[in-house]
């Protein structure tokens, strides 16, 4: 707890990231990765051979983006690089242990930015002032020229992106439209549009809470308007994210993840 701490605070962050909390939260997915390495194994390896196959039929030195890079638990960054490709990591926080191992390497360009554009406009928002989904950034991600990536890969990140941006509007009584979520997670589907293409998307479609011997409570992690835009995914498995003691001691979490290629 100490140690995570003091991590909080050794990690360069603008402080919007850190009031909503990323850095935190990088944090403690790394503390719960150590602990829960032998329940994620088979989750990870799905989302690697899903990025190798969709990666099988570039051409050589292509460009890979990788939205949502954080830890790089579930890329396969270095067979990806031994292939020749260049790769393109982004999320809001790095890690210093992730840039550590790859700072030098120059096939890989870390871009740490807020894919949402929404994490300053809500930090930024004063009492009176009109919904901050109006003064949402322009994503950057979208003016990069699409020529130069060949693939583009949205991993784990999709039912993320609104969760600490709720909560923290919630904290601070800001106003959201009730379709936030759907406005938020379809400006994500368009952007991988129009960076590549060819795309990816890995994401949690379930949350089940199981307690021995009953039936799991189950919530949908993402909005039933954006599930109908990505239609059937060509995979799905289970990934047991918390077991049994990790975030309660009678109920163990696990997501449903689906994988969806594009084209196909
Ligand atoms: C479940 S993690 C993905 C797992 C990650 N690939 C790993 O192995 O650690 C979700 C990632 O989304 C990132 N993220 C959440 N909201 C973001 C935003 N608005 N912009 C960029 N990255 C964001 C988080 O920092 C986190 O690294």
């Amino acid at each position: 707890m100490i140690l995570e701490a003091l991590q909080h605070f050794l990690t360069p962050a603008a402080k919007e990231i850190k009031a909503l909390g990323f850095v935190r939260e990088s944090i403690a997915i790394e503390a719960r990765y150590k602990r829960c390495r032998r329940a994620w194994a088979g989750h990870l390896d799905k989302c690697q051979q899903h990025i190798l196959a969709a990666a099988a039929d570039l051409k050589e030195k292509a460009t890979i983006m990788i939205i949502g890079s954080g830890a790089l638990h579930d890329a396969p960054v270095d067979e990806l690089l031994l292939l020749g490709h260049r790769i393109v990591l982004v999320d809001i926080v790095h890690l210093a242990k992730v840039r550590r191992k790859y700072a030098q390497h120059d096939q890989i360009t870390f871009f740490d930015h807020d894919v949402t554009g929404l994490i300053k406009p809500l930090f930024e928002w004063q009492e009176g002032a009109r919904c901050p989904i109006a003064a949402k950034t322009r994503n950057k991600l979208s003016q990069i020229n699409r020529a130069k990536i060949d693939l583009v890969i949205s991993l784990n990140i999709l039912s993320q992106l609104p969760i600490n941006l709720i909560k923290y509007a919630a904290r601070r009584h800001i106003p959201l439209p009730n379709d936030f979520e759907s406005i938020l997670l379809g400006d994500h589907l368009d952007t991988l549009r129009v960076l590549a293409p060819k795309h990816l998307i890995i994401s949690d479609l379930e949350r089940q809470y199981w307690t021995d011997g009953d039936a799991a409570n189950r919530e949908p992690a993402l909005p039933k308007d954006i599930c109908q835009r990505l239609q059937n995914p060509c995979d799905t498995w289970d990934w047991n994210i918390a077991p049994k003691g990790e975030l309660d001691k009678n109920i163990s979490l696990l997501h449903k993840v689906a994988c969806w290629p594009y084209p196909e």
